[in-house]
Order: structure tokens, then C-alpha cells, then sequence
């Protein structure tokens, strides 16, 4: 089969796209990075933040929107953008971004377990409180990193008043004392779990991921989902009938559409059709419920 006709792939794609069937299938489950304007501004963002020089109260932000929208992919790039480096002169490695997960049942214990998991420190399960601080915050201060991530901020509103409390505070005072930025992540529930400190909302500037709606930014979502899926002939996923099909079966989720057209991709390899049509993505949507 000739490469030339596959226009409709991006370059990297075409080769993949004379794979037999089940290596295509297995190709269809890897991780990929689709760029979309609004996250390119929510990197911009954390860019920003990033940049900003040090000084005693760091600006923060809190990332928010449905869960499967695609702020955790959004952390995960910004991550990858910022890799750990060797710093020469004082011999340490030094990590700029830092992220980590909130604990599901939040209290200062956890959290600064899951800290020190997330910069590679083992530590005894049945330290002390005090210890584990003293232990997080001069390895912290080893690494200075400028920003630390709290992904599942929601998880803090599973605690009672009085943990969701203290775990704002330890935050708080680990950006005050180590000059970072805070970013957390969640839920739309994510900026009520910083409502309990007025302080905190003053400081966290909210940025929202939004569903998708009908819009020409989804239609070349679509198109560029069409380009990386390993497919032998056009779908033409911008047209109109399919585009609002796929918006209403993923209620807009970023991870609703991509599953999607994974298994509709995947339908169109095994039946020999080649390209997604509407059918398979009815059938999905069938299965789906
Ligand atoms: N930029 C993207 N490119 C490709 N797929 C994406 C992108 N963002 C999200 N997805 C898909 O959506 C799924 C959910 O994304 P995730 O970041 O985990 O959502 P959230 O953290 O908001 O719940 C991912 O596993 C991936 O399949
Ligand atoms: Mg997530």
C-alpha cells in the first residue's frame, strides 16, 4: 500500500497506518498529547506562575472543571516541559514542578506522606507528624521547587471542617516559608475546598477547563483526533452530523470523546471500512449504556 494517498494523517501517523489490525488497535490505547487552545492557555498560565520571581506571597491558581475534562493531562505536559535537571554548582537535582495528589481522606499525615513519595524519599509509615514536616521541608528546600501542584484538591472537602482547615494551612505555609506557587486541581467542587479560608480564595486566581460546546475549536479537536488515529481512509469527523453526535454521546468530556473514537477507530479496523462513520459511533454509544 502506497503512503502517498494518507493525507488525511498527520506525518508520524502514516506509517503506522499500514500496520496490520491488531497492532493498530494496541497503537490506538497509547497516551498522546492533542493541543487544543484552551489548554494551551492553561500552560501559558502555569508559565506564567512559574516565571514569577520569588517573593512572599506567591500568586496561586486553581485549575477546576468536570472530571475527564483533561487538567491532569494539562499538569502531566507542563510537568514534562519542566524535567528534572542537574544543578552543577551545588550538586542537586533540582525539579521546578512538583506535583502531587491530595490524599482521599485528607489530613497533615497523608499529605505529607504523599509529598514525600512524590520527591522520592522513603520514610517509615508510622513517623511522626513532626518528622515527616521536618523531613518534606528540607528536602523542599534542597530541591526549590517553584511550583508545587495539588491534583484532587476536591478530596479535601471528604475531611471535616477542621482537617480541610489545617491542610489549607500546611499549604499556606509551605508556599510562605519556600517562596513557590500553589496550584490546585479538582473538580468544580475544587475552589469551595478553598472557601473555608478567605485568604486562600483572595490568592488562588480560578481557571476553568469548560465542557466542550458546538464551536469551531471542537471541530478541529475532532480534526486532529482524526489525524493521529491510524486509519487507512478519511472520516471527515468535522462534518457537521457526526461533530454533534460525538458532542452529545461524550457530554463534551475530552475523555469521553477520545474513548470514543478509539473504539469507533477500533470498530472501523476490524470491519475493513477504514474510517469512522456514524454507525460506529452509535454502536458505541450503544454499548455504552
Ligand atoms: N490534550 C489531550 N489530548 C488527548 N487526549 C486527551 C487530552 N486531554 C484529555 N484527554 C483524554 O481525556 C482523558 C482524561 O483526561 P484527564 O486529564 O485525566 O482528565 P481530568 O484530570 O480532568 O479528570 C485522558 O486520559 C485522555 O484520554
Ligand atoms: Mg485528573
Amino acid at each position: 500500500m502506497g503512503t502517498a494517498i494518507l493525507t488525511h494523517l498527520q506525518a508520524s501517523t502514516r506509517a503506522e497506518a499500514s500496520l496490520d489490525a491488531s497492532a493498530r488497535i494496541r497503537l490506538l490505547r497509547r497516551d498522546r498529547w492533542i493541543d487544543y487552545p484552551r489548554a494551551s492557555q492553561a500552560l501559558l498560565k502555569l508559565e506564567s506562575l512559574l516565571e514569577m520571581p520569588p517573593k512572599a506571597r506567591m500568586p496561586c491558581m486553581v485549575l477546576h472543571g468536570d472530571s475527564n475534562i483533561g487538567k491532569t493531562l494539562i499538569v502531566s505536559k507542563f510537568q514534562r516541559e519542566h524535567p528534572d535537571r542537574f544543578d552543577e554548582v551545588k550538586g542537586v537535582e533540582r525539579r521546578d514542578v512538583i506535583v502531587m495528589q491530595m490524599p482521599a481522606t485528607p489530613d497533615q499525615h497523608r499529605f505529607y506522606s504523599a509529598l514525600l513519595f512524590e520527591l522520592g524519599a522513603p520514610h517509615s509509615a508510622s513517623a511522626s507528624l513532626s518528622v515527616l514536616e521536618r523531613l518534606a521541608r528540607e528536602l523542599l528546600r534542597r530541591i526549590a521547587p517553584r511550583m508545587l501542584v495539588v491534583d484532587e484538591v476536591h478530596h479535601l472537602l471528604a475531611g471535616t471542617y477542621r482537617e480541610q482547615r489545617s491542610s489549607l494551612n500546611l499549604l499556606k505555609f509551605l508556599a510562605n516559608d519556600l517562596k513557590f506557587s500553589i496550584v490546585v486541581v479538582g473538580t468544580a467542587d475544587a475552589p469551595l475546598a478553598l472557601a473555608s479560608d478567605p485568604q486562600m480564595i483572595s490568592r488562588f486566581t480560578p481557571f476553568e477547563m469548560p465542557r466542550w460546546r458546538e464551536s469551531d475549536d471542537l471541530r478541529r479537536l475532532l480534526g486532529a483526533f482524526e489525524r493521529v488515529l491510524p486509519l487507512r481512509k478519511p472520516s471527515d469527523l468535522m462534518q457537521r452530523p457526526i461533530a454533534q453526535f460525538i458532542l452529545v454521546a461524550s457530554g463534551g468530556l475530552t475523555g469521553d470523546i477520545s474513548r470514543l473514537l478509539n473504539e469507533a477507530a477500533a470498530l472501523a479496523i476490524l470491519d475493513g471500512s477504514e474510517q469512522i462513520t456514524l454507525a460506529h459511533l452509535e454502536h458505541v454509544a450503544l454499548a455504552d449504556q
